[in-house]
């Protein structure tokens, strides 16, 4: 059975883009292989300075992707920095990763451009990612298209140790990039992201969701005018909460005309409301069970770190640290 493992960063309240782009591939993966799957916070730690903030985000992210279906009786669920093997192993992958494979880290860049702080932390981010997913031997690794390089650089470190210290060190993985997953757009009509400000929530309330569902930019083709379905994101929208059917019916409207914006933005609304319906009922049960997650972290650091121990036992002796 093959182990998939991937890392979330708790970094911001999650979203319709990160629930199909992410957290539903992952829950439909259960069941399909060993899936482990962990919060990436000591990465968060690039991009947020703000302990209480960090510490919202962790727990937020914890309920939200247990109420979207992440089954821990299923699935091995942790949060990264309660392992300390993760950043015992990244410093051993550090000595022999080359200045210029860092360098040519185009993720990196991008922060950097857009305003974060160029700090070693952030440079040596895919360091980390490598030991997180080396130290579990992962066969699989679920990530977006933005990764790519990433998963590339862990193989690249992983051969760089086995070369050095012998074949079979560590097991090389393979990305599972979903090309078929689509881009999920925002409010905008851009890529739904939290750098955006363009998301909605996947558990927002019922008020400031409708009101953002109803702050969907649309051109400004009058009610009674025809509209073009193919351009829309209301319609893009749809399609990820309604039967065929259902979005053939709104695209006829559409291309009909008399019919306005808004009641496309209503009904959009409505099917999304009703389709997180259950996750938002599983959410309020979870809620309602203090110490639950508590139990689940402690749960998952322990079986987590049960299985990075062997990896960084090997390690140990293969470098000459037993
Ligand atoms: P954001 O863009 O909001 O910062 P992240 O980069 O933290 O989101 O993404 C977390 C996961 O969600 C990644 O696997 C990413 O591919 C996925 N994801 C984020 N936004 C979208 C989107 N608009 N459509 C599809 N997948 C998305
Ligand atoms: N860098 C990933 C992201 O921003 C998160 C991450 C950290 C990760 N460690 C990982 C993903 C290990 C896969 C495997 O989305």
């Amino acid at each position: 059975m093959k182990r998939i493992l991937t890392g979330l960063q708790p970094s911001g309240t999650l979203h319709v883009g990160n629930y199909f782009g992410a957290i539903k591939p992952m829950v439909e993966l259960q069941g399909q292989g060993e899936v482990f799957l962990f919060l990436a916070d000591l990465h968060a730690l690039t991009s947020t300075q703000d302990a209480g903030q960090l510490r919202q985000y962790i727990r937020e992210a914890a309920v939200d992707l247990l109420a979207c279906g992440i089954d821990p009786s299923r699935t091995l669920f942790w949060r990264q920095s309660d392992v300390p093997l993760h950043a015992e192993l990244m410093w051993i992958l550090s000595t022999v990763t080359p200045m210029g494979l860092m360098e040519r880290m185009v993720a990196y860049k991008e922060k950097v451009q857009k305003g974060i702080p160029a700090g070693v932390g952030l440079f040596t981010y895919p360091i980390l990612q490598a030991a997180d997913i080396l130290l579990y031997d992962a066969d699989l690794v679920p990530v977006g298209k933005d990764q790519k390089q990433h998963l590339e650089a862990t193989r690249d470190i992983a051969i760089k140790i086995n070369e050095a210290y012998g074949e079979g060190t560590l097991k090389l993985p393979d990305a599972l990039i979903g090309e078929d997953v689509a881009v999920v757009p925002g409010l905008d009509g851009q890529k739904m992201s939290k750098s955006y400000g363009n998301t909605i929530f996947i558990f927002g309330d019922e008020k400031a969701t409708r009101k953002r569902v109803m702050s969907i930019v649309t051109d400004s083709t009058p009610l009674e005018a025809p509209k073009n379905p193919s351009g829309s994101t209301v319609v893009a929208l749809y399609r990820l909460f309604a039967s065929k059917e259902e979005v053939a019916r709104m695209e006829d409207e559409h291309r009909a005309g008399g019919i306005g914006y808004g009641t496309f933005k209503q009904r959009l609304f409505e099917a999304m409301w009703e389709h997180f319906a259950p996750l938002r009922a599983r959410r309020e049960e979870i809620l309602a069970r203090p110490g639950y997650i508590d139990d689940v972290f402690a749960d998952g650091a322990r079986r987590a770190r049960d299985i990075g121990a062997e990896t960084m036992a090997r390690v140990r002796k293969a470098v000459g640290l037993d």
